[in-house]
């Protein structure tokens, strides 16, 4: 059982993705925590983001691993926890240019197609191009999409406390990540023509975990 879920920020993918693994007792992979992994090393280690050929030079340095419990997704790199460093504005700022390159592309998807084999009871994995490149053969493939209203509110929401911003910067923040992850050549974030779509805008986490299991049970 593979359960690809795809989608733009804020709309619930991650919140979903672990109770529904949890839930089915299934694996649990957080692409984007890659990505944003591969960022903090990159900026930790004194590399221009903006470089492309810097970026894809380095691509292949950081040893990446990623925790596959649902109930507490880890993150390390060379063997220190990201899982806090990962979340920060500045990762969130530069992960687009990043994840752009197609060198650091071909590195973490060999990595998750790999966690993805290993996983002997089922997975679910969570994304931009899951659906579309990275297991285009999964089982059940999920779009999920919100109104821009509702991401950046939820966003901010998710933010408080943390890295206050307000919700006009983190609407125009967040539009211009999605523009560039929609944008790029390599793989960009799209729906596959299989993925069932749902709308999240007017809905609780606790409706579209429920319509997601419920997809899931379909294909069981
Ligand atoms: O999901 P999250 O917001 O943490 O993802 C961070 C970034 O990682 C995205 O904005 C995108 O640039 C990149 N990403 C990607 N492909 C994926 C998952 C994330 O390019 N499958």
């Amino acid at each position: 059982m593979i359960v690809a879920i795809d989608g733009p920020s804020g709309t619930g993918k991650s919140s979903t993705s672990r109770a529904v693994a949890a839930k089915l007792g299934l694996s649990y992979l957080d692409t984007g925590a890659q990505y944003r992994a591969i960022t903090w090393w990159m900026l930790t280690n004194g590399i221009d983001v903006n470089d492309a050929a810097g970026v894809a030079d380095a691509a292949g340095k950081p040893v990446i691993v990623s925790g596959s419990d649902p109930a507490a997704p880890t993150i390390t790199v060379d063997a220190v926890d990201a899982s806090g460093p990962i979340r920060t504005q500045e990762v969130t700022a530069a992960v687009s240019a990043v994840s752009a390159v197609p060198e650091v592309r071909a590195r973490l998807v060999e990595l998750q197609r790999t966690a993805a084999a290993e996983a002997l009871a089922g997975i679910v994995v969570e994304g931009r191009d899951i659906g579309t490149t990275v297991l285009p053969d999964a089982t059940l493939k999920i779009f999920l999409t919100a109104s821009e209203e509702a991401r950046a509110a939820r966003r901010t929401a998710e933010l408080k406390g943390k890295e206050a911003q307000d919700l006009a910067a983190t609407r125009a923040a967040m539009a211009k990540r999605d523009a560039a992850d929609s944008g790029r050549k390599t793989s960009p974030l799209a729906k596959a023509d299989d993925a069932v779509e749902v709308d999240t805008s007017e809905l609780t986490l606790d409706q579209v975990i429920e319509c997601v299991v419920t997809l899931v049970e379909e294909k069981r």
